[in-house]
Parts: structure tokens; sequence; C-alpha cells
């Protein structure tokens, strides 16, 4: 089968939902100032997708008045998730979507200086940029006070069970192969050297298992989808013995198909809050 990328981000939905932090999704909602169709809040996030996190926002029923951002490097993401916010904006006529094809770090360098947004949101991305660099700038989008919510910020652990023989191998070599593979805690440690206060933080690990040897929802996909990231990472490498991965993907995905594979990764969720220091 090959990778379908919109589905993998379909299917990792019932994952996130289960993962994500409700100490820190509270707080996160509880920290926002008010939102009047005369003063709206103005939501930026980045790395949307297809806008699972977007939706999340709108069906959550705690803001009706709201102009939200969402950006993402593909078109296709975008297009996706234009067409999917038709429904979700049905009936909420004070919640303004305007959705944007570019990367994160020259969207955030156009803002620069120009606007603010009263929140920030970044969902499953922030492994993916270089936060020594971007962090800072992302910040200077944020006015005092301004809220940060970062979720599902992988960091640094997966566990598969049963456990396999060349785990330890594998596992460190993909961990190396990412951009940033301890963002949670990374960011956890920058954002308190940059004038932010953290205003909570917990872990947001998914937890993916068969029940009765079935996944729930599309869960058998994403697992797929996430061998076919291993697969990607690995293949060609030096590092690791190639006649090894593809035996660990085969073992992997017969599993997958039993219904017996287990995949944990280790992420972090943060809700944070920009001080005033002028
Ligand atoms: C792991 S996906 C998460 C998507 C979405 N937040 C979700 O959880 O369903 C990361 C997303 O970031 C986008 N992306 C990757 N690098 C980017 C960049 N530099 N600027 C903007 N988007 C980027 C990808 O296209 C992808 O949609």
């Amino acid at each position: 089968m090959q990778p379908n990328f919109i589905r993998y981000l379909e299917s990792k939905k019932t994952v996130d939902d289960r993962a994500l932090n409700q100490h820190v999704w509270q707080t996160f909602w509880e920290s926002l100032p008010g939102s009047s169709r005369q003063f709206p809040l103005e939501m930026l996030e980045l790395g949307a997708g297809t806008g699972a996190m977007t939706q999340r926002i709108v069906d959550s029923g705690k803001i009706s008045t709201l102009m939200y951002t969402a950006i993402d490097d593909q078109a296709s993401n975008i297009a996706e998730l234009e067409n999917r916010a038709t429904a979700w904006l049905e009936n909420r006529p004070f919640i303004n979507l305007f959705a944007k094809v570019d990367t994160a770090e020259q969207y955030v360098e156009a803002q620069i200086n120009e606007r603010f947004f009263d929140a920030i949101l970044a969902h499953a991305f922030l492994d993916l940029v270089d936060l020594d660099t971007f962090l800072p700038r992302l910040l200077e989008l944020l006015p005092p006070d301004g809220i940060g919510y970062f979720t599902i910020n992988f960091d640094g652990d997966t566990i598969f069970q049963p456990s396999h023989p060349a785990d330890e191998q594998i596992l460190a070599a993909y961990h190396r192969s990412m951009t940033n593979p301890h963002s949670g805690r990374k960011l956890l440690h920058k954002l308190s050297s940059l004038d932010t206060e953290i205003l909570a933080a917990g872990s947001s690990d998914w937890v993916v298992y068969p029940k009765q040897g079935v996944y729930l929802a599309d869960e058998a996909y994403f697992l797929q989808h996430i061998l076919s990231f291993f697969k990607d990472a690995l293949s060609g490498q030096a590092e690791v013995d190639q006649a090894i991965l593809d035996e660990w993907l085969q073992a992997r995905q017969v599993q997958v198909d039993a219904g017996e594979l287990i995949y944990i990764a280790h992420q972090l969720d943060i809700v944070f809050k920009k001080l005033d220091r002028e």
C-alpha cells in the first residue's frame, strides 16, 4: 500500500485525542483573554496539516468569536483543511478561518513588527524545526501575556511491544535521523529562558494498542504509516544493516496485520505565557 499522508493525519486524530494532556488543555482555555465580536481573539497555528487541531478548537464549544490563521507548507494539506472546514464553520458565523500555504519560518518572518497573535498553536510540528533559531522569532509574534500552546512535542522515546532484537539499533538510528528528537524537554527549557512563564506542562504520549486483536478507528493504518517513516528515514543509511531493517519492518508489519503490535511515543504538551519585560 502506498503511504497516504492525508489519511495518516486523519488516522492520527483518535490517537491524539487520547494523548492530549487534559490539564494542559484546560489551562490553555483558562489562560486566554475574553473574545468578543468587536475584539475577536486572534490565533495562529503552524504546521496545521489538514486541520485536526483547528477543528478541535472550533468544535470545543469554548469560543464562538475567533480569527484563526492556519499555516502549512503543503498545498494539498491546506486544500483538504479548507474543504473540511466548510462543515466545522457551518452555524459559526463569528469564527473566521484563514488558511495559507507557506513555511512557518517565512510566515513568521513576514509578520514580525506587523501584527501580534493572542495565541500561537503548534501541534505535532515543533520537532520538525530548528528551535534555536525559530523559537525566539516565533515569540516575537506574541504580545505581553500572549499564550503559546505547543502540543504533541516528541521527546526522545519510542517503544514497540513485543520487543525485537533489533529494536535498540533501529530506534536509536531513527531518533538520530530526526531534526529535533528531544523537542519536548528542549522547549520546556528554552521557553523558560525566553521571557515566558510555563503555565502547565505534561506528557501526551501516543499509546496505540489493539483491543481483542482489533485497532480502534483507522489506527492500524496509523501504525503502518509510522513504519513507513522508519523505512524512509533508514533505507540506504550506512549505520543500519539493511537486511536487519527489512526483517524488522516485515516483522512489525506482520504484527500490525495480526493486531499484536503496541506502539508508544513519549511526547510533551506545554502552555505558556509571554512575560512583559519592557
Ligand atoms: C506531523 S504533521 C502534523 C499536522 C497537524 N498539526 C496534525 O497534527 O494533524 C506536520 C505538518 O507540518 C507541515 N510542515 C512541515 N514543515 C513545515 C514548515 N517548515 N512550515 C510549515 N509547515 C510545515 C507538514 O506539511 C505537516 O502537515
